[in-house]
């Protein structure tokens, strides 16, 4: 295994465990840590401008933890690196290679082993009972989709191999979770009974109330005339239970945040709603056969209740396109120039890789810098990146946000730096706010993903929201 190999499946088994890849600072050292460098060594290569106390006292520690848990062998170290990691590896293969394999995203069974029913103990009679699609809106377009491998791996690994019951994909808007979600469901369809998708909002301002979405999917399910039309009008969440272990349906749940309720910070959800929160309980703690997928700018607190790697609920956050996977966003549209790689880097950076950014600055750039990226970012410099409609994406973001949660969240940019959980709860505390208040503000910022938690420290997720937070939450 070489380092590369190892980077790459440590990302992966970070993603399909929810959590980020390996931050640009933590891939320096593991690739040095690999290849036996001392910190002195990787320090002077890496090229950046963090100390090199900072790598070996704060980034190596939080890197070796952050591998131990991930792995789970507790010797792991800089010095015992090698052989925990290939170890974990050659465990992997073996395991997933019991069933069948993942590659790009799909699942393919290997000859003469068990299918997907047979994983999920659908009786034989069942397999072919129902084998449709239900969609409430268009198929999203992912015939120009790029990367995010290491994601439909992980993904096609927790439906299709351990059966997961429940996947929460939650981030930022427009990171391209409904792209993500249609993508793997073009590459697992085959392997479920059903597979039916819902968009909780119906662009009416009445997004889908719990009770329509019960007697929806027995409406679906009743096309089997085994269903008793009693449970469909008078749905419960209960009534579902019969059809989801007897069949491996894949639900889609589509925009999940808009059930909940906006200026609040501890996940309530709007009057009429509350029940969602029952539903998600019973789907994610039920014992049944089919895997139900939520899409969410933010996530539900009951899901955070029962998510863990080696449990059948799992949650994966999605931020933004590399600039090495999203670049051809740029191509589709027509020709770019750029004076150097790094300038990619610097318009990824610039906006998070968030795909849906990126295609109103490239149109922008297409049209009025006649494809010349480097002159549009030097026209950002002196001015904003914030251009078009991307201030009024986010404020519907920061709009959901508590009074609470927006003085924090000007705080921790006023700072600009990451500063303690405790210098934060201080300072709040002495503006009379309760203790507990403030640690659930931070939660659920760190819910919607507007700021990162990490060794006790907080800081805001990214620049273009600290400018957001200066231009337009003044
Ligand atoms: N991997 C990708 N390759 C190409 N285009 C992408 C990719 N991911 C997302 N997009 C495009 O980016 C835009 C935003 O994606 P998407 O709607 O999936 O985001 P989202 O996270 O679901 O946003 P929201 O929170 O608003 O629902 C869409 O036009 C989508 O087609
Ligand atoms: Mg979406």
């Amino acid at each position: 295994m070489d380092a590369d190999e190892a980077l790459r499946f440590v990302d992966s088994l970070l993603v399909a465990q929810g959590k980020p890849p390996l931050n640009d600072l933590q891939r320096h050292v593991f690739l040095g840590c690999w290849k036996g460098m001392r910190f002195k060594e990787i320090h002077e290569a890496c090229n950046s401008s963090v100390s090199r106390e900072h790598l070996e006292r704060n980034v190596g520690p939080t890197l070796w933890k952050l591998l131990r848990d991930a792995i789970g062998d507790p010797d792991l170290g800089k010095r015992n690196l090698r052989g925990p990691i290939e170890r974990a590896w050659e465990k992997r293969s073996s395991a997933s290679s019991a069933v069948g394999v993942i590659e790009s995203g799909v699942f393919q069974p290997l000859l003469g082993e068990r299918s997907i029913a047979e994983i999920r103990q659908i009786e034989p009679e069942m397999r072919s009972l129902i084998p449709s699609e239900s969609w409430n809106t268009e198929h999203p377009d992912v015939s120009n989709f790029y990367g995010r491998s290491r994601q439909l791996d992980a993904l096609s690994q927790w439906v299709c191999l351990e059966t997961c019951r429940m996947v929460l994909l939650y981030g930022l808007p427009g990171t391209g979770k409904t792209a993500l979600i249609a993508k793997l469901v073009e590459h697992v369809k085959e392997q479920f009974g059903m597979v039916i998708w819902r968009s909780l909002s119906r662009g009416n301002g009445q997004p889908l109330r719990p009770t329509e979405l019960v007697a929806d999917l027995l409406a679906v399910f009743s096309q089997n005339p085994a269903t008793s039309d009693a449970a469909i009008a008078n749905p419960r969440p209960s009534d579902l239970y019969p059809w989801l272990t007897q069949h491996a349906c894949l639900i889609v749940l589509d925009g999940f945040e808009v059930v909940l309720q906006p200026g609040q910070h501890n996940g309530q959800y709007l009057p009429g709603y509350e029940s969602y929160g029952e539903l998600l309980e019973q789907l994610g703690q039920s014992d049944h056969q089919s895997c139900v997928i939520i899409t969410s700018r933010e996530q539900p607190r009951e899901i955070e209740q029962m998510v863990g790697p080696r449990r059948p609920v799992r949650e994966m956050k999605i931020s933004g396109l590399g600039a090495w996977e999203g670049q051809r966003l740029f191509y589709e549209r027509g020709e770019f120039v750029i004076d150097s790689e790094q300038a990619w880097q610097d318009l990824f950076d610039c906006y998070d890789g968030n795909p849906k950014f990126l295609g109103i600055v490239a149109t922008r750039i297409y049209r009025l810098h006649g494809g010349n990226i480097s002159q549009f970012l030097r026209r950002v410099k002196n001015d904003t990146p914030l251009i078009d409609d991307i201030p009024e994406i986010l404020n519907q973001h920061f709009e959901r946000l508590s009074e609470l949660e927006r003085q924090i969240i000007r705080c921790l940019t006023n700072k600009g730096q990451a500063s303690t959980i405790a210098s934060i709860l201080h300072e709040f505390i002495v503006q009379s706010f309760p203790l507990s208040r403030i640690e659930t503000a931070l939660l659920s910022l760190q819910r919607r993903s507007l700021i990162d938690i990490e060794a006790e420290c907080c800081q805001v997720s990214s620049s273009l929201i600290c400018l957001f937070v200066r231009d337009w939450l003044a």
